[in-house]
């Protein structure tokens, strides 16, 4: 099937028919997602009104606001319905019992009288690189918008052509609903510090954790509204993706840059005991880079020093209080090669957590992006023979 000339292509401010007056005046942005299901799971989506799937394609669920554009891609006929609108913002178990808990990520839909289906939906949705957390919007949701559009009109029926209103607005930045990957390997590599709309932390900040890393271990260990504790909170990281992602955090930092990171020495966190979901630490990694003057900052202390590790595992133990039972602490950590001389931090600070928590796994995430990386630190490594640092261990361990 050919689509209809692409006048949306041009106007990627895109507003759906049965918008009242003043989503209109408002010009509310509005988004596309697809939902999948298959032949035994699609009677169920009709009978309740409802799209569900399970937590790879959270993030995606979590962002939809009511009001937003639905289709349904059923996969083993091949076939994408629409057009769907939202009756609900996108939550957790709005319907736990739907499909027996197995998608839980759901969404309310009204189900239009006049529902369309066009076939060859992977053809359509490869057009538009759709993939699992892909936000429809801009160009990409007009052109499926239109080819629905050339299927009412073949169909004789100008109804849809009149429920779409595609008109002129500012040209929407795919980047702003850019979610990132769920990783699958465990070799991880972010090009950017940060993802979406707003800023995760300040990538400014030396020593800055890359958000696509707390984004991926809460999405692995964490659900909506569950607690994560960062006791070395920096420039904020971990406070702005899990509010992205609908987690409850306090980060703590004994010389906090933000408001809402609280004043606190990681060795002593002011928590109950067994009251939190994840702690994520991303600590210096010896005195390497100047944090700030506090007397109390771990940073002051060289990772070659046996001192570093015993004020880590303080942290360590603190988390272990705090802890849930068979919750996850992940340790962010990276080598040192400094003055001729490697200190395998990663390793030496793996024996301190083993000591308190049972192994889950490790993570490598490669530094390809380092600002030492440059031309001149290139050469040095080549002719000084020794190694420029390539990857952090992203350490995941549980209590047991
Ligand atoms: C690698 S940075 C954390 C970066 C942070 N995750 C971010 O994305 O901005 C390490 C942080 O540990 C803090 N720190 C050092 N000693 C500390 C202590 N005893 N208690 C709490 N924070 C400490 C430093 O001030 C610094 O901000």
């Amino acid at each position: 099937m050919t689509p209809a000339p692409a006048a949306a292509a041009r106007n990627t401010s895109i507003v759906v028919g049965g918008e009242s007056k003043q989503e209109m005046k408002s010009k509310r942005v509005i988004n596309g997602y697809v939902f999948v299901c298959s032949k035994s799971t699609e009677s169920e989506c009709f009978k309740e009104s409802l799209f569900g799937s399970g937590k790879a394609y959270g993030p995606a669920v979590l962002r939809i606001k009511r009001g937003d554009v639905l289709f349904l891609n059923n996969l083993d006929k091949d076939i994408l319905y629409g057009i769907f609108r939202a009756a609900s913002d996108g939550g957790l178990n709005i319907q736990p019992e739907a499909w027996h808990g197995k998608y839980p990520y759901q969404v309310k839909v009204e189900v239009p009288t006049n529902m369309l289906e066009l076939s060859n939906a992977k053809r359509t949705l490869r057009k538009v690189k759709w993939s699992s957390n892909t936000i429809l919007s801009g160009d990409r949701l007009a052109y499926i918008l239109d080819k629905f559009a050339y299927e009412a009109s073949s169909m004789g029926g100008l109804l849809l052509k009149r429920r779409l209103v595609l008109r002129d607005g500012t040209n929407e930045n795919d980047d702003k609903n850019e979610v990132p990957a769920i990783e699958a390997t465990t070799l991880w590599y972010f090009p950017k510090q940060s993802y979406g709309a707003s800023p995760k932390g300040d990538y400014k900040y030396s020593g800055v954790t890359p958000a696509p890393v707390i984004y991926n271990l809460i999405w692995k260990y964490t659900n909506p509204g569950d607690l994560v504790v960062d006791p070395m909170c920096g420039s904020g990281t971990t406070i702005d993706v899990c509010t992205a992602e609908k987690r409850r955090a306090v980060g703590y930092d004994i010389s906090p840059v933000r408001k809402d990171i609280i004043q606190g020495d990681a060795r002593k966190i002011p928590l109950e005991d067994e009251t939190v979901d994840m702690v994520f630490v991303d600590p210096p990694y010896g005195d390497n880079i100047k944090y700030n003057e506090h007397p109390g900052n771990i940073g002051k202390l060289p990772s070659d020093s046996e001192q570093y590790y015993d004020e880590l595992e303080k942290v360590i133990v603190e988390s272990q209080r705090i802890l849930k039972k068979g919750k996850i602490l992940a340790w962010l950590i990276g080598d040192q090669w400094i003055g001729n001389e490697f200190t395998p931090v990663g390793l030496k600070t793996y024996e301190r957590l083993s000591k308190h928590f049972e192994p889950v796994d490790i993570i490598c995430v490669a530094r390809r992006g380092q600002s030492s990386h440059t031309e001149e630190w290139i050469n040095r490594s080549r002719r000084l023979n020794f190694y420029l640092r390539g990857f952090k261990y992203l350490i995941i361990v549980r209590k047991t």
